[in-house]
């Protein structure tokens, strides 16, 4: 039987019979297991070779939900209200119902409202929250396709519910309210000017770390098999003439390169297709024998920073 459907009975059960299955969001893909269980959410771990340290994203159906899980201060309420549903997750103190397995010990829970119909519709049938991080091996790029998670995860996920093509492409913006300030853990499609419009208090980003203490911060985190550099893309094409060389680009074709190597992400220039479709390419040219992936600083505005987050990156592996 195939291990990719519309079939939500079947997803219901499995979930129910603490088993994963993968569930479409707006974002990327998420390997999901009842978040109230212990027995399964370690099945998350292991599935994806994910160490214990890294805590997991909790998903619920509805902002009215989430005071099950967690406290919510007004803040963060006015933040739920604006950007839920949505590619938006807020890290809040947890109640105890929320193990330690989900949030590695700490005392905050992330917690997301996702914006896929059928992943709604799952949610309602089910009496328990979803862990999910996104269902990709430890590491590896976030998958935007059922497809994907089949190709990274095979054996390891008993069912993987189609919804499409992730809309967004991008993971959550990932937030934290904290003594009137607003802590920016991770970039994504709801954006720090956004946040700072509706609550009136300032956005500071965490700096990058390469300790798992900060969200979604990891070093080898989103990277592809093949290297990747970022950097003056024509000047770089010189440098890199005797490999076998793919570019991605925001809209700019280079001449003098063949078809097949360049992967120019938005020819009309709209950020929200680069970014719904930068790693569905990434996956595709490590399907290839090139040698070095090239690209280029995006925009520094809307998701063009939430690209160029997930390029730097998939750079910062090549200098370990
Ligand atoms: O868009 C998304 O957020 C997707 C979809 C599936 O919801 N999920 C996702 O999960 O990207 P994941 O696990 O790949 O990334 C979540 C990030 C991780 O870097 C993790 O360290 C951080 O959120 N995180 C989760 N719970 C946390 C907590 N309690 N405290 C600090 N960071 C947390
Ligand atoms: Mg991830």
């Amino acid at each position: 039987m195939s291990q990719i459907g519309e079939n939500l009975l079947k997803a219901t059960t499995l979930l129910e019979s603490d088993e994963l299955v993968a569930i479409p969001t707006e974002t990327v893909y998420g390997l999901a297991a009842n978040a109230l269980s212990d027995t399964a959410v370690i099945k998350i771990f292991e599935a994806k070779n994910r160490p214990t340290f890294n805590p997991l994203i909790v998903h619920v159906v509805d902002v009215a939900s989430i005071s099950k899980y967690a406290e919510l201060d007004p803040i963060s309420l006015q933040l739920a209200e604006a950007f839920m549903p949505g590619p938006f997750t807020l890290l809040l103190p947890k109640k105890p119902i929320i193990s330690d397995l989900i949030t590695a010990g700490s005392s905050k829970v992330a917690i997301r409202v996702p914006n896929q119909i059928i992943t709604t519709k799952l949610l309602m049938l089910l009496t328990f929250p979803l862990a999910a991080p996104s269902a990709n091996p430890s590491g590896y790029v976030s998958p935007t396709t059922a497809q994907h998670v089949l190709d990274g995860l095979k054996n390891k996920v008993s069912y993987i519910l189609d919804g499409g093509q992730s809309e967004v492409g991008l993971e959550s913006t990932i937030v934290e309210v904290s003594n009137k300030e607003i802590i920016l853990h991770r970039t994504g499609a709801v954006s720090a000017e956004q946040i700072e419009k509706l609550t009136g208090l300032k956005v500071v980003v965490k700096e990058h770390s390469e300790k798992p203490e900060s969200a979604g911060q990891m070093k080898s985190h989103y990277a592809t098999k093949t290297p990747l550099y970022r950097g003056d893309i024509a000047q770089m094409i010189k440098e890199y003439e005797d490999k076998n060389i793919a570019i991605i680009t925001f809209n700019k074709v280079y001449e003098g390169l063949k078809k097949g190597h360049q992967y120019v992400l938005s020819p009309n220039g709209d950020l929200n297709e680069a970014a719904k479709h930068l790693f569905e390419v990434m996956r595709c040219i490590d399907e290839f024998q090139f040698d070095v992936i090239i690209t280029e600083l995006f925009p520094d505005e809307g998701l063009g920073r939430a690209i160029n987050d997930r390029l730097g990156r998939a750079q910062e592996i090549n200098k370990l």
